[in-house]
């Protein structure tokens, strides 16, 4: 019996599941969970129930390995850690999940566009990127732009209201500290059409 956290509750459940609903779950074997926590992970497990889940976080960063480890029982789970920005991933996955990584690059001493970049070159065929909406440091028009050049095709893009938004008082943004709140969510299921 695999133990993970009780997601069923939380509006990223409900953005998950809604998000993926039409994709052919039960055929997903290669999960990558880019950017990782107990919360994702579980998700990821969960909606995808014959894959194998690579769950990624930066090099170090007990914040979130040590609840992974604590919170979840699995062993189709494979915590990594490596920096995605100096790492090329050789393995293909069927889908990759990125939940909430894109407004930490700074954190970890990267820019958002490499980041962001690093993360579309994973060999996935489909991407499912949530984010806050209000995140001065998440550049939804950039991503837009950059997947609609690159050949990247947008399969769904919608905005959730959050039922408990919270207050994030510092954010780092280049050399300011930003304050806001996580009203909503933007997520994008995405697939790769790109040839190799
Ligand atoms: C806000 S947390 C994500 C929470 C998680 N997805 C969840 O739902 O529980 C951001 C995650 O991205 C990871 N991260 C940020 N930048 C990274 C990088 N350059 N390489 C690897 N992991 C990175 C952090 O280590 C952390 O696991």
């Amino acid at each position: 019996m695999e133990k993970l956290v009780d997601t069923s509750k939380s509006i990223y459940d409900k953005i998950v599941n809604k998000m993926t609903k039409h994709l052919d779950r039960l055929s997903f074997k290669k999960v990558i969970d880019a950017g990782s926590g107990k919360t994702s992970a579980s998700l990821a497990l969960k909606y995808f129930p014959n894959a194998n889940v690579d769950a990624i976080i930066f090099p170090g960063d007990n914040r979130k390995k040590n609840p992974l480890e604590n919170a979840i029982g699995s062993n189709r789970l494979d915590v990594i850690e490596v920096d995605i920005c100096t790492t090329c991933f050789r393995r293909k996955y069927d889908f990759c999940f990125v939940h909430l990584t894109l407004g930490e690059a700074q954190k970890f001493g990267n820019s958002f566009e490499n980041l962001f970049h690093q993360l579309m070159d994973i060999r996935a065929d489909y991407f499912l990127i949530i984010d806050i909406f209000e995140d001065p440091c998440v550049h939804f028009r950039y991503v837009e732009q950059y997947l609609k050049e690159k050949g990247y095709k947008i399969l769904k893009r919608k905005k959730f209201k959050n039922p408990n938004p919270e207050h994030y008082p510092k954010v780092k943004h280049d050399k300011y500290k930003l304050e806001f709140d996580s009203k909503h969510y933007v997520a994008y299921l995405i697939k790769r059409i790109i040839q190799e």
